[in-house]
């Protein structure tokens, strides 16, 4: 199975039917996309496909063949996407296990957003379950993120 990951063109020996994440994580070794309930409900395995942020967990290979996926590990190549600065900058992150799927859905909706409001980001991330509780910094972040890529596209 032929895909691109990270922009790097890949060739998989596995089954059609295993999850995208199973790929990710034990062929290629990219385990910055967590397993956390394994059906689509908690948002931890987020990728993004062609640009559009899917459940791994729930993604068979087959669906992501010939096409793009971008995890965490390359949303940006020196981890400086403005989600990534934003998400630093504002200490986000608690125990993490949440956090890359957050960023990536985060990075999603700025992507076809660029100023979303308190809605978008909750609509966009709801899907996103944070046990540790982090959505008041999510949010906030979601915001700076939009103003720090605001401020690079203008520079
Ligand atoms: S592990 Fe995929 S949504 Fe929970
Ligand atoms: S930071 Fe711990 S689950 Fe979200």
């Amino acid at each position: 199975m032929k895909l691109e990951v990270n922009g790097t063109a890949m060739a998989v020996d596995a089954p059609g039917d295993m999850p995208l994440l199973w790929v990710l994580r034990d062929f290629l070794h990219l385990t910055g996309t967590k397993y956390g309930c394994g059906i689509a409900q908690c948002g931890a395995c987020t990728v993004h496909l062609d640009g559009e942020p899917v459940r791994s967990c729930v993604t068979p290979l087959a669906m992501a063949a010939g096409r793009k996926v971008t995890t965490i590990e390359g949303l940006s190549a020196a981890g400086d996407h403005p989600v990534q600065q934003a998400w630093t900058e504002l200490d986000v992150v608690q125990c993490g296990y949440c956090q890359s799927g957050q960023i990536m859905s985060a990075a999603a909706l700025l992507a076809a957003k660029a100023r979303p409001t308190d809605a978008d980001i909750d609509a966009a991330l709801s899907g996103n379950l944070c046990r540790c509780g982090t959505y008041q910094r999510v949010r906030a972040a979601v915001h700076r993120a939009a103003e720090l890529a605001a401020k690079a596209g203008d520079a």
